[in-house]
């Protein structure tokens, strides 16, 4: 973050619109994930996947390159996860040895060795905690702040404290994935719990939770009022749905994505991942980890799904592709994911 870094949030790419970003995503927003969605169709902001914060983490290179090579011309967040505060600050300061938008902290992670180390979703446990967290943060980054948060633990009894919180600490910036730590990633997002916030905080929120689609973003905003969405797994599956949110919300529509761009987007990002040291098999493997969502999106029955899950190496794989997304008679990519295409999320 530059010396004469203020505390205005970056600016959006379509002015006016609501802000857009793409949720951090543990070994999935990586330099190469983030680049091959920046080319389709760039989010406003990004996050990194959470810097580990504890006695003796130093900043996890991978995760580093995703903002020291980021190429994209769109801010970068640096989310870290912890609850030591000597630690916290020390992580702080060395993030913003580095080109970041800000210093995201995870109050959310629902990861039980996460949690039971009171870290992540834990924090949620202990307003006190956070109070000091947050209070020793404030203090640290001259820039912006923000906060990534569910709305509870095992119920929402410290939600409108914690909100509070966010106010006393002049957070910039708070995204709000609408369940609670215990309820995962399946359960009905509880919007009603982002209005709250949106009513309580002197911060913009985003609103993240099964933002599915651009015309369901629209309905989540009005019935929020939020400032922008945070979009993870959905972006997986359909990485242009930055670029359809822009569309729909000055148009009132979006224009329909071709099997074949799909295609191509797999393509991309199978080479953007394929690093050479890495065998073929191991690469085949990652890229089904992002099919699981891709696939929810290529046909009703999910048989795309159920063969790629199958491939052996990359010519398996690509055979597949081929025919469901280049010689199928199927055209066009679905706006919502089928229904009963289940992907396997493992981990927040
Ligand atoms: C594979 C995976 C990894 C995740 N890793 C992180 C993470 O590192 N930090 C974080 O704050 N949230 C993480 N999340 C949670 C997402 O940022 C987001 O809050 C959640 O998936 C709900 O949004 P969605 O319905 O748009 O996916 C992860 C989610 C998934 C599926």
């Amino acid at each position: 973050m530059n010396a004469d870094s203020n505390r205005a949030l970056p600016s959006s790419i379509a002015p006016g619109q609501p802000i857009t970003a793409l949720a951090p995503m543990q070994d999935v927003t990586t330099l190469p994930f983030m680049s091959v969605v920046a080319d389709i169709g760039s989010p406003d902001y990004f996050f990194t996947e959470y810097f580990r914060v504890h006695v003796q983490s130093r900043l996890e290179k991978h995760i580093l390159e995703a903002i020291t090579e980021n190429r994209s011309g769109r801010p970068v967040f640096a989310q870290m996860i912890g609850e030591n505060l000597e630690h916290l600050k020390r992580t702080t300061l060395e993030l913003l040895q580095h080109d970041v938008a800000g210093i995201d902290l995870n109050m959310g992670c629902p990861a039980p060795t996460v949690y039971k180390k009171r870290c992540g979703g834990g924090l949620l446990r202990d307003p006190e905690k956070v109070d000091r967290i947050l209070g020793a943060l404030r203090e640290t980054i001259p820039g912006l702040f923000t906060v990534k948060m569910r709305i509870g633990f095992e119920n929402t009894e410290n939600f409108q404290r914690i909100l509070h919180l966010v106010n006393k600490h002049e957070i910039d910036l708070l995204s709000l994935h609408g369940r609670t730590v215990k309820e995962m990633y399946r359960s009905q997002v509880r919007y009603e719990r982002i209005k709250q916030a949106v009513e309580t905080v002197n911060c913009p929120v985003l609103a993240n939770g099964d933002v599915s689609s651009a015309a369901r973003a629209r309905e989540i905003l009005e019935y929020t009022g939020a400032s922008g969405v945070m979009i993870g797994r959905h972006a997986i599956r359909n990485p242009w749905i930055f670029r359809q949110i822009r569309e729909f919300e000055s148009t009132g529509k979006t224009s329909p994505i071709k099997l074949s761009e799909v295609y191509r987007y797999i393509r991309n990002l199978y080479d953007a991942l394929a690093k050479p040291w890495i065998p073929e098999r191991a690469r085949v493997n990652k890229m089904k980890k992002f099919l699981n969502f891709i696939g929810q999106g290529i046909d009703p029955e999910g048989r795309f799904l159920h063969e790629a899950r199958r491939a052996q190496n990359e010519i398996d794989l690509f055979a597949i592709c081929d025919r469901y997304m280049l010689s199928s008679p199927l055209d066009f990519f679905a706006d919502e994911p089928y229904q009963g295409i289940i992907a396997r999320p493992n981990c927040e």
